[in-house]
């Protein structure tokens, strides 16, 4: 059922509405660095999230999911506090946006999140989206920064995850068939225009067929790990260092990373490389879209993902199979996991005339080695689109 559809079964009298779609994303290169303050490339893809709803005038919220069971419905003026459910991620949008605005009109509405989740950023699709149609309700216009940050922070306070900006910058920034280029820094994008010679493309996603969730997994230890060996470094090479929780891998020079990789415990020295070498293929990464050189990006989009599942360590036994699956297929440019790695789905560039053939080759070889899996391995082509958008 569509959004709408279940919009007009369960508020049969509402005709005014406005429609939030948020795209969801993926990330070709700049993997697990954007928390360490790095440079990322990304898309957002023409699947995501929509949210039919009305504003209400006392102050309540009445949402209900074409995904999921249950309501989220209840008044704002009540505690909000976390319960574990899909409607937390309204209870958090509301709670964030408070420490800067004035909320206090409520929203009736229909959510909808297309394709299995894992992978392509769907819940920050999904408080981006609750976070529009609250501001949309409240009268409150925010800037497309003040919309990524406020997106993370409700991400990383209220539920509880240390994500950095990756996610929600691809889904607001971005734009159909350019690759965008940020630099989490300080906050720099560009939407980098591809090359007259690129080949035409589309992106398959592919299901593992495990569905993940972030919280709990071992995201906050890896970036524990990272900002470990940024404090080591500076210890080690006489850096001025302040908090713990302030130390970035991107504070340390590469060469002093170069000078003390072999002082710090193995795990840590691992992570600090996968940044430096990550970020270098960003830039690498970012010239060969601007020639148009889909090969040279496509191979850096492979080193990418080995380096993620050697060198960073995530990556589940279904996704690494993907992997070496992928490496093999004819037709596939690059690929990679998508996201965090901790199960859910990769990505590739592929060429779109390959697609019937890359679907056998992968469901063939994939099944082949986890046959459990059948009913839930799946896989979609999209195609690159435009940021969040409010209608
Ligand atoms: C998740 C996080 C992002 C980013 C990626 C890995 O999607 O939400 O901030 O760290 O993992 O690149």
């Amino acid at each position: 059922m569509t959004a709408a559809e279940l919009f007009k079964q369960k508020f049969p009298d509402i005709t005014e509405t406005q429609r939030v779609f948020c795209p969801y994303r993926i990330c070709p290169l700049g993997a697990h660095v954007d928390h360490q303050l790095g440079r990322v490339t990304g898309f957002a893809i023409d699947k995501g999230v929509e949210m039919i709803f009305t504003p209400t005038d006392d102050g309540m919220i009445e949402v209900y999911s074409c995904n999921y069971p249950g309501t989220a419905c209840f008044s704002m003026k009540d505690e909000l506090t976390r319960e574990f459910v899909w409607g937390d991620f309204i209870k958090g949008a509301i709670v964030t946006l408070r420490q800067k605005y004035d909320v206090t009109r409520g929203i009736k509405g229909v959510i909808r999140g297309e394709l299995p989740v894992g992978g392509l950023s769907s819940s920050a699709a999904v408080i981006i989206t609750y976070m529009l149609a609250l501001c949309s309700a409240n009268n409150i216009t925010m800037s497309q920064l003040d919309m990524v940050k406020t997106a993370q922070a409700e991400e990383r306070d209220y539920i509880g995850v240390n994500v950095g900006k990756l996610d929600q910058s691809c889904e607001i920034y971005s734009r159909k068939d350019k690759l965008l280029f940020l630099d989490t820094l300080d906050d720099s994008t560009e939407l980098v225009q591809a090359g007259t010679d690129m080949p035409s493309y589309e992106f398959a996603i592919i299901f593992s067929g495990v569905e993940r969730k972030l919280a709990g997994s071992a995201y906050n230890t890896r970036v524990d790990e990272c900002k470990s060996a940024a404090y080591a470094m500076m210890a080690y090479a006489g850096m001025d260092y302040g908090k713990f929780e302030e130390a970035h891998l991107r504070d340390v020079p590469v060469g002093i990373y170069y000078e003390y990789k072999d002082k710090m415990p193995m795990n840590w020295s691992k992570r600090a490389q996968h940044f430096y070498e990550e970020n270098a293929r960003v830039l690498k990464g970012v010239e060969a879209w601007r020639q148009g050189d889909l090969a040279a990006f496509g191979k850096l989009v492979f080193e990418s993902g080995y380096s993620s599942i050697h060198v960073y360590e995530t990556g589940s036994k279904e996704l690494s199979t993907l992997y070496e699956i992928m490496k093999e297929c004819d037709g596939i440019y690059g690929g990679r996991f998508s996201g965090a790695g901790f199960n859910g789905c990769s990505m590739a560039i592929v060429d779109p005339s390959k697609k019937e053939q890359i679907t056998a080759f992968i469901t063939e070889r994939y099944l082949a080695q986890f046959p459990e899996r059948k009913d839930s391995f799946a896989i979609c082509y999209c195609k690159s689109a435009d940021g969040v958008k409010l209608s």
